[in-house]
């Protein structure tokens, strides 16, 4: 394989179906589980939950076991970014955000996604309604820039473009992937442009798109657990991840959700 085949995936027209499907499992599976949360639920309760609801798509979890994870699903809640574990002392009150991540392996293949909402269905805050709106905008300006003859580094710029209109911090530690047979597969999408413009994009690419945008500084730490991403300011952050599919017809959502 040359350098430029090894730094991205291209799947065939035969594979879209079960790649279709690995992704719809996932975006379910995120649809059920944010319909199912309530304040007072600790986040143990729902990844425990996780483990029911992804199974009844006739999956398994895409993330137990992923470089020792220990959870079904990953729940990150107010100043968590990502990676947050599912623990039963940690109670999810209403008005909190929390970020929900889901990835379902069925089929040979990964379908993986997440949301951001409002525990309770409160009215947020002004700023927190700022944080949900430009983190979803962010993403779906990085999914319209999804199409071939455009780089990945014009998904990375529409997504830090986006962000920096709404005034939120960009996390750079963590990035989108492409994703398909694996959960991470090559290139990286980061959601801030740098040097390279990256690999181009081709029909049959299967990207996992996913702005991390905080409220405050770009700055994050890691807790001791070794997996929960928080902001260093102590600032409220979201995330919204979808799975598109290159075509030459545009940029097909894999991942749709109610949520
Ligand atoms: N959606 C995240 C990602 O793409 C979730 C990975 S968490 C892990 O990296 F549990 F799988 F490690
Ligand atoms: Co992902």
């Amino acid at each position: 394989m040359s350098g430029a085949e090894k730094s991205r995936v291209v799947y065939g027209e035969e594979e879209y179906p079960a790649i279709r499907a690995a992704a719809r499992a996932a975006a379910e599976a995120v649809d059920q589980l944010v319909a199912m949360t309530r304040p007072g639920m600790s986040t143990g309760e729902l990844d425990a939950v996780a483990t029911a609801v992804i199974a009844s798509t006739g999956g398994e979890s895409a993330f137990l076991g992923y470089r020792g994870y220990p959870g079904q699903i990953c729940i990150s809640v107010n100043d968590e970014v990502v990676h947050g574990i599912g623990l039963p002392d940690r109670i999810m009150r209403r008005g909190d955000v929390v970020s929900l991540d889901v990835g379902v392996q069925l089929g040979g293949f990964i379908g993986d996604n997440a949301t951001t909402f409002i525990v309770g269905g409160d009215t947020p805050s002004k700023d927190v309604a700022r944080l949900l709106k430009g983190t979803r905008e962010a993403l779906d300006e990085g999914i319209a820039a999804a199409v071939p003859g455009n780089r990945i580094g014009d998904i990375s710029a529409a997504v830090e473009r986006t962000a920096k209109r709404h005034r939120l911090g960009v996390v750079r530690e963590y990035v989108g992937h492409a994703c398909g047979r694996e959960l991470h597969e090559p290139p990286e999408i980061p959601n801030f442009t740098g040097r390279s413009k990256g690999p181009a994009l081709k029909p049959g690419m299967v990207l996992a798109i996913e702005p991390m945008l905080n409220l405050g500084k770009r700055h994050v730490v890691t807790d001791k657990d070794g997996w929960t991403v928080r902001t260093r300011d102590g600032s409220v952050s979201a995330h919204f991840e979808h799975m598109v599919l290159v075509t030459n017809d545009g940029p097909e959502i894999l991942t749709w959700r109610k949520t």
